[in-house]
């Protein structure tokens, strides 16, 4: 199988990293590879662990696992990322650099039968590896309320209650089995005039509400993020990559918070204790972006936001 991911932001993740340090690494999100190979060939790596609930990752691992030894792969979820680290060899082990490059690489957005993508014919399924939940239940089974409220809290989406409204006019008459027609009855909903000044499809924020519902994705950052700081080193770095607004401000509450700010971007974020710790020290002040020039090379990398934070 063909790697398609192209790694979003690559030479920016490494300019953090040390030069001559020999480093413990984990990978959370290995996707393609593509981070952990370039660190594993730059870097004086000790041993980089990397994870990926997605099986289809232990295909693209295995010529990393037949060239280094200091690498291993796991195939879970990384809010897991404490108790994986304590079963597989790395107990007590604390880590330099704790990577994230959150969301779905091209691996699974490009394989149709994933069901991802609303321009590809494919099953309603969108599961990032295996979990509880499915596309094809959410969209044929859950009451009009509880899907026009997973439109509008994960996808943002302004006509939520229209988009949820004509799901379930269109499932009385036949179930809705394929991304386009889900695509098509989404479309449908949004008034024209949107459609034309929208630089994005109409239906990506549903798509997104029902993916990242399906996969639980901001409570999966949240638990892992907290996890982070009793495997960080002292100065180690945890550096996140995010690709949509609510996970980029979960990852800048978590900084803000275990560095000592009390400010609360989401509503998503739980209520904080009185006194937190001050555990991280945030070293961008303001997300870093793709340049211009990967931007062309690889539009997907258009929304991507870095942020980089170091434990004290
Ligand atoms: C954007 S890709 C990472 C690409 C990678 N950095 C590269 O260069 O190839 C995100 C990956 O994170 C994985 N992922 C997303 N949420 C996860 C979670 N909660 N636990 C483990 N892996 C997850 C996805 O399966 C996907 O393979």
């Amino acid at each position: 199988m063909e790697n398609l991911h192209k790694s979003v932001m690559i030479n920016e993740i490494i300019s953090f990293l040390p030069l001559t340090k020999s480093i413990n690494v984990i990978d959370a999100t290995f996707g393609g590879g593509g981070y952990s190979k370039t660190i594993l060939e730059k870097f004086n790596v000790n041993q980089l662990l990397a994870i990926d609930r997605d099986p289809i990752s232990k295909i693209f691992a295995k010529e990393i696992e037949t060239n280094f030894l200091n690498f291993t792969l796991i195939n879970d979820k990384f809010s897991k990322i404490d108790e994986i680290v304590n079963n597989t060899g790395f107990k007590n082990k604390k880590f330099d650099i704790i990577l994230f490059d959150i969301g779905i690489s091209s691996n699974q957005i490009d394989n149709a039968q994933r069901g991802f993508s609303f321009n590809k014919s494919g099953p309603l399924d969108m599961q990032m590896g295996s979990s509880d939940k499915n596309a094809y239940d959410i969209i044929n089974k859950y009451e009009e309320k509880n899907l026009a409220d997973i439109i509008y809290q994960y996808g943002e989406e302004r006509y939520s209650r229209v988009i949820a409204k004509e799901i379930v006019k269109n499932r009385k008459i036949k179930f809705i089995n394929n991304t386009i027609e889900l695509s098509n009855i989404v479309k449908n909903c949004l008034p024209k005039k949107n459609q034309l000044k929208s630089k994005i499809h109409p239906a990506t924020k549903t798509f997104q509400a029902i993916r990242i519902y399906v996969n639980d994705e901001l409570s999966e950052l949240k638990k892992s993020l907290e996890k982070t700081l009793k495997i960080l080193n002292k100065d180690g770095l945890i550096l996140v990559v995010s690709f949509q607004s609510l996970e980029d401000r979960i990852v800048k509450d978590f900084f803000n918070h275990n560095s000592g700010k009390r400010w609360r971007s989401s509503r998503h974020y739980p209520e904080l204790p009185d006194k937190l710790a001050t555990q991280l020290k945030i070293i961008t002040k303001k997300p870093i972006l793709p340049s211009a020039s990967e931007i062309l090379n690889n539009p997907r990398s258009r929304s991507a936001k870095l942020r980089v934070a170091q434990k004290i």
